[in-house]
């Protein structure tokens, strides 16, 4: 199985995404870790993408398909993935699509985490207290939000046209959220964990 978990910052993306992958036996693919990865490595692709993410804006979509797809397609032909954080925007998931289905890895679901604004502020703002990632600041917080209505969005109609979408609620205890994604999927929790 294939599926793509989309969500503003701090929806819970990396959290349900570890869970799930885990549960399900997919393999977790976060944009953002990639990211972090190659910026902690010190690669000109870490470099450049730094630039953005300090900004709280969208790495360019060259990048982001050159660094996730070859993950996205080993994946999808070894058993499976859980893709989170990616695609970010319309023109992202075209060509991921394109990509994909052309091996035969294309997604099966799309979830879509969905909590207020107030919620997700506090989540990432006591994350950086014990984190001290550098875009979890209050500034470049507000930044995030804004880009994701502008340039994510936009997905949750492109994919429930699709057929793909199920929005779940994320703006409770991460053991409900769970539950929800996996019943979402057409799938037994407690089958799962037996
Ligand atoms: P990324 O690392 O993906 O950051 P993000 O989307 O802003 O999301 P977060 O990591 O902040 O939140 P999350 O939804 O994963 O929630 P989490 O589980 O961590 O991307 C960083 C940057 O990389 C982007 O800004 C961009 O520059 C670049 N980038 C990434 N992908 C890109 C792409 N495709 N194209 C272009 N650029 C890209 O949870 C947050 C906190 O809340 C945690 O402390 C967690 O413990 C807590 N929490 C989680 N669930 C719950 C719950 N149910 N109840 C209470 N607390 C909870």
């Amino acid at each position: 199985m294939n599926v793509l978990l989309i969500g503003p910052p701090g929806s819970g993306k990396g959290t349900q995404g570890e869970r799930l992958a885990k549960r399900l036996d997919l393999r977790h693919i976060a944009a953002g870790d990639l990211l972090r990865a190659e910026v902690e490595k010190g690669t000109p692709l870490g470099a450049k993408a730094r630039e953005f993410m300090d900004r709280g804006e969208l790495v360019p979509d060259d990048l982001m398909i050159d660094l996730l797809m070859p993950v996205v397609i080993a994946a999808g032909q070894d058993g499976g993935y859980l893709l989170d954080g990616f695609p970010r925007s319309v023109a992202q998931a075209h060509e991921a699509r394109r990509l994909a289905e052309r091996e035969g890895v294309g997604a099966d679901a799309v979830i879509y985490l969905d909590a207020p604004r107030d919620e997700l502020v506090e989540r990432i703002l006591s994350r950086a207290k014990v984190e001290g990632r550098t875009d979890d600041t209050p500034d470049v917080v507000r930044k995030r939000l804004e880009v994701f209505g502008e340039a994510t969005a936009p997905l949750v109609d492109y994919y429930r046209g699709r057929g793909l979408l199920h929005v779940v609620d994320a703006a409770r205890p991460a053991d409900e959220v769970t539950a929800e994604i996996l019943a979402a999927l057409g799938l037994d929790a407690d089958a799962i964990d037996a």
